[in-house]
């Protein structure tokens, strides 16, 4: 029997939630569809980044049937900047699906919200807790960490199996009444206070019970992974541009940045060495060099070298023979200024369009 002096874990976090909740978009009128896109935006992209997309998202797509019936281009576009564009692709195969199998409602069950596209543990446990007040964990690396320094076990948010115990450790604690405002709070806390680095014990409302605090094992725990070095790829980039036109293409539709558009590539079978040597002997293209950059993905980074070719008309001539063809649309196409700040292009390569355009940077970076 616990001490009923002593505030349990809920009760703790739950009376500072109460206190410091923020306030966020998301949280009011928790909608499934509202929560939904909230936690797909959240899983890769800041607090404060994701605001203003989710709101945008929300005034162009203010229902589930709305975001079905759009165009994935137009979905791209919104998601522009956020990156991890498969969240995007796969928001939108959900929303077809839900259409087509469940009368347009995303479903409150377990089962059949994780058959959804892009929906995993964490999403459906969020969905069904937030918006659907059941009792569902949703653990992220943020509640890992509460939880492994609190429970003084030594989990790693890398680990399938740490974050299974960890979501049953949730359901243990979690208050009957409250599921989504306890998963909220633990979220809340690993965010403003329980800090990867530096945490702010002395303003947590759980430090009098956390082992980690106690034994002094915040900086141990959770464990950390060293996050693997991923293989570089080097690309040139070449973007073409003729007087009112741009040269793009649109990357195909499975794999790396399935469906964005962006410059063209030289083909990843020509020696960049040859291309620069037959570059000098062509007296109508104005080669001007860019600079370079590199953006890394999960899985892999890009280092990307850039050229400017400018010609004298729109017609690629002899130079297309050098470009990658990949992409539904081998021959690429010329685009005019309008389209071409239209078009969603991803961030990786978004600083040569802005400047072609004569558009400040973008702060946003996922
Ligand atoms: N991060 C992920 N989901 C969140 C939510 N619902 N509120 C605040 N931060 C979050």
């Amino acid at each position: 029997m616990n001490d009923p002096s002593i505030p349990t874990l809920a009760d703790a976090l739950l009376s500072w939630f109460d206190r410091t909740r923020r306030d966020l978009p998301w949280r009011q009128n928790r909608t499934p569809y509202r929560v939904w896109l909230a936690e797909i935006m959240l899983q890769q992209t800041q607090v404060q980044t994701a605001i203003p997309y989710y709101e945008r998202f929300l005034s162009r797509f203010p229902t589930l049937a709305d975001l079905a019936q759009a165009d994935e281009q137009a979905v791209l576009k919104l998601w522009e900047g956020l990156g991890y564009y498969s969240r995007a692709r796969n928001l939108l195969a959900a929303a077809r699906q839900v259409m087509r199998e469940d009368n347009g409602q995303l479903p409150c069950d377990f089962k059949a919200l994780r058959a959804l596209p892009g929906i995993g543990d964490y999403t459906a446990g969020a969905i069904l807790s937030l918006a659907c007040g059941q009792q569902a964990a949703a653990v992220d690396g943020n509640v890992v960490r509460v939880l492994a320094r609190w429970s003084g076990t030594a989990w790693s948010a890398k680990s399938l199996q740490d974050r299974r115990q960890a979501a049953d450790f949730v359901l243990t604690h979690m208050p009957a009444g409250r599921p989504g405002d306890f998963n909220e709070a633990l979220m809340d806390l690993g965010a403003t206070v329980c800090l990867p680095r530096e945490p702010r014990c002395p303003a947590c409302p759980l430090a009098g019970g956390c082992q980690a605090y106690c034994r002094n094992l915040t900086a141990a725990l959770p464990l950390r992974d060293k996050s693997p070095d991923v293989p570089t790829e080097r690309r040139l980039l070449l973007l073409i541009a003729a007087p009112g036109f741009w040269h793009v293409r649109q990357r195909p539709p499975r794999g790396l940045l399935a469906g964005l558009f962006t410059f063209d590539w030289l083909a990843p079978d020509q020696d960049p060495r040859a291309f620069r040597t037959w570059l000098q002997g062509q007296d109508n293209v104005l080669v001007q060099p860019l600079p370079s950059l590199t953006h890394r993905f999960s899985h892999l980074a890009w280092h990307v070298d850039a050229l400017r070719l400018g010609l004298p008309r729109a017609d690629l001539g002899e130079l297309a023979a050098w470009l990658e063809t990949d992409g539904p649309q081998p021959d690429g196409r010329w685009a005019g200024r309008q389209e071409l700040q239209q078009l969603p292009f991803p961030a990786a390569v978004d600083q040569y369009r802005r400047q072609e355009l004569d558009e400040p940077p973008k702060t946003a970076s996922p």
